[in-house]
């Protein structure tokens, strides 16, 4: 396995396998790995085929957190990280530094953007403003040095996810996106690199997430056959009450839609995506599911 740390040597190897017909599967990540980031690794090898080359970035982005974010508290462990990508077989682990992604040179500093401006509007890109922005701009970067054939991200951030196709989509960047699904602790929580902070009495206070998303699903399953519609309204008081009742968790947002547009819809039924937002003390988690 390859660590390579600049761009331009990223480009050069990638440009290389591209001469040679090799098929080039990527995995973004900001590190910190665990078992939902190796689902994604496997599924890279996948749809790159023995003969093909698996990279996966690891990148702490700054741009994708607003100021009062935890970038300087997120976790990272390089080394870690890299006997782990060795295990499955990575080809080459892309970790590029700050100064390069990012040029602050006195008066060229870096200053073009990605915005996609539909799919990326509502629930995290409501409640975190420039997120989007700085995950497009990452994105679309990682694409033009690694230049993948496939991108591989996880259906835990759905939102994100979405925007992505809609960002390679539009600008018709030559590769296919694929979402591979969640995955979850046994007891139900999605894996997440922050679930490192859930100390002590937060760890099962977390399940509140997937618990609201059963709880959901449930409230789709008694509504069948009955003729009155499920409120969109009613079921988000309901699970707000039911996750206020959990003192360390705080609800940012519940929200259903359809799954293909992110659109909001009134009626809650079988096919409709849920997704929603919590913080658990101070650390704030994302879950979300087909109902
Ligand atoms: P990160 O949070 O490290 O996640 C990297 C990829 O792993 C994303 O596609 C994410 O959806 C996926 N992932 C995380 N937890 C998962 C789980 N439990 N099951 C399946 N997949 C999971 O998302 C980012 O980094 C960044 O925003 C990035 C895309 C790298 C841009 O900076």
């Amino acid at each position: 396995m390859r660590v390579i740390r600049s761009i331009s040597s990223m480009q050069r190897v990638s440009l290389a396998w591209k001469r040679a017909g090799v098929r080039i599967a990527l995995v973004p990540t900001m590190g910190y790995l665990h078992a939902g980031h190796l689902s994604l690794i496997e599924r890279a090898r996948k749809v790159a085929g023995p003969r093909g080359k698996v990279v996966v970035s690891i990148y702490v982005n700054p741009t994708q957190f607003a100021p009062t974010e935890d970038l300087s508290r997120y976790p990272r462990d390089l080394r870690r990280d890299l006997q782990l990508c060795r295990r499955k077989g990575v080809d080459v682990v892309f970790a590029p530094d700050n100064a390069d992604i990012y040029p602050n040179t006195p008066g060229a500093e870096f200053s073009t953007w990605v915005t996609e401006e539909k799919v990326s509007r509502g629930m995290e890109g409501a409640s975190r403003p420039g997120h989007f922005r700085g995950v497009a701009t990452i994105v679309a970067k990682l694409f033009n040095i690694v230049l993948p054939d496939v991108a591989v991200f996880g259906a835990k951030d759905y939102q994100q996810a979405a925007v992505v196709q809609r960002m390679a989509r539009d600008l018709n960047f030559p590769l296919k996106v694929v979402v591979a699904p969640t995955v979850r602790e046994p007891d139900g929580l999605a894996m997440s690199s922050r679930n490192k902070y859930l100390e002590g009495p937060l760890r099962s206070d977390a399940l509140v997430l997937s618990g609201a998303i059963r709880r959901a699903r449930n409230a789709v399953k008694m509504q069948r056959g009955s003729r009155t519609a499920l409120s969109a309204a009613r079921l988000k008081q309901d699970l707000g009450t039911f996750i206020r009742n959990v003192p360390s968790a705080r609800l940012d947002y519940v929200e259903f839609f359809d799954p293909r547009t992110l659109v909001p819809v009134s009626e809650v039924k079988s096919g409709v995506h849920m997704a929603l937002a919590v913080f658990i003390g101070k650390t704030r988690l994302i879950d979300n599911a087909r109902l």
